[in-house]
């Protein structure tokens, strides 16, 4: 798949967002080992510590459906109702998650702002000296 069109699925995961607290709109898109695509969105609640977002989503949905590799994530995030106007990168706690499934040194995060406009970073950037299941082995 290209670029643009995991670009262009994290701006349509966007769309599904569920943000009445912060307005924060996030969609991710996340390819599996096998090319598969799964799609995700923040979804916020009004204890707000039970919010959980759009990275998260999309791994969640994928690895309940049995997949454990994963080779790119698209990422969209910024005020609702607008085009990102950010390169929005995934939280710590998403990065974490990143780290349990997906190699450090290959798995490549897309920062999205429009389908032709993203920045490309390793997970190995974003989440230096991490740790991981290789840690326990
Ligand atoms: N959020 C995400 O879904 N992903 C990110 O990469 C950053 C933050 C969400 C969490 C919360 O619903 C909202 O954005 C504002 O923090």
């Amino acid at each position: 798949m290209e670029y643009t069109e995991l670009a262009r699925l994290s701006l349509e995961a966007r769309e599904h967002a569920y943000v009445p607290y912060s307005g924060f709109a996030v969609g991710a898109a996340l390819e599996c080992g096998d090319g598969s695509i799964y799609q995700g969105c923040n979804i916020e609640n009004a204890a707000y510590t039970p919010s959980n977002c759009a990275e998260r989503t999309a791994f969640f949905k994928a690895v309940y459906d049995g997949k454990r590799q994963f080779t790119r994530i698209a990422v969209a995030g910024g005020k609702g109702g607008a085009a990102p106007d950010q390169y929005c990168a995934p939280c710590g706690v998403c990065r974490q998650v990143m780290m349990e499934f997906c190699d450090p040194e290959t798995f490549e995060i897309l920062l999205v702002k429009a389908e032709d406009d993203y920045q490309l970073l390793k997970l190995k950037d974003l989440l230096p000296y991490g740790f991981g299941p290789e840690n326990l082995k």
